[in-house]
């Protein structure tokens, strides 16, 4: 049993500690707005925040997140940096199929969080481990220099 905070609520997660926190989230807290894609740490899918850092839940077992403060997609928008990437995110238009773009807005919103100003390398940087099969590099990169405009 392990005891997270999840979105600002304390959670006890009844799964062995050896559970992945990709499926903690999904099969055990009914929070499925982080997807499964590769179940390796290759794609990025299944990116959440632990203590503000991106992280692939899919190969981080709930034995390393106890006690940890867990943030997914399904309230990331209620901080004002998140607020603004899913804004900017909407504005452009930057879905398409939608499977890979919880993971591209967590892993943008920790990039703006800690470099509110990020050149186009650093984004590229920042966003390189989240695959987009639809290939929407180019709106997301965009999208990214336009919620750092807002937040300036
Ligand atoms: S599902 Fe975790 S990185 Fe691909
Ligand atoms: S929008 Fe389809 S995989 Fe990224």
């Amino acid at each position: 049993m392990a005891k997270i905070n999840l979105n600002g609520c304390d959670v006890a997660v009844d799964l062995p500690d050896d559970t992945p926190l990709l499926w903690a989230l999904r099969d055990g807290l009914d929070m499925t707005g982080t997807k499964y894609g590769c179940g390796i740490a290759m794609c990025g899918a299944c990116t959440v925040h632990v203590d503000g850092q991106p992280t692939r839940s899919c190969v981080t077992p709930l034995s390393a997140v106890a006690g940890k403060k867990i943030t997914t997609i399904e309230a990331v928008g209620e901080a004002k940096v998140g607020a603004a990437v899913q804004a900017a995110w909407q504005k452009l238009d930057v879905v398409q199929c939608g499977y890979c773009q919880s993971g591209q807005i967590m892993s943008a919103t920790a990039l703006l969080a800690t470099n509110p100003k990020p050149s186009d390398a650093d984004i590229d940087a920042a966003m390189s481990g989240n695959v987009c099969r639809c290939a929407t590099y180019v709106r997301i990169r965009a999208a990214i220099h336009e919620a750092a405009k807002t937040l300036a």
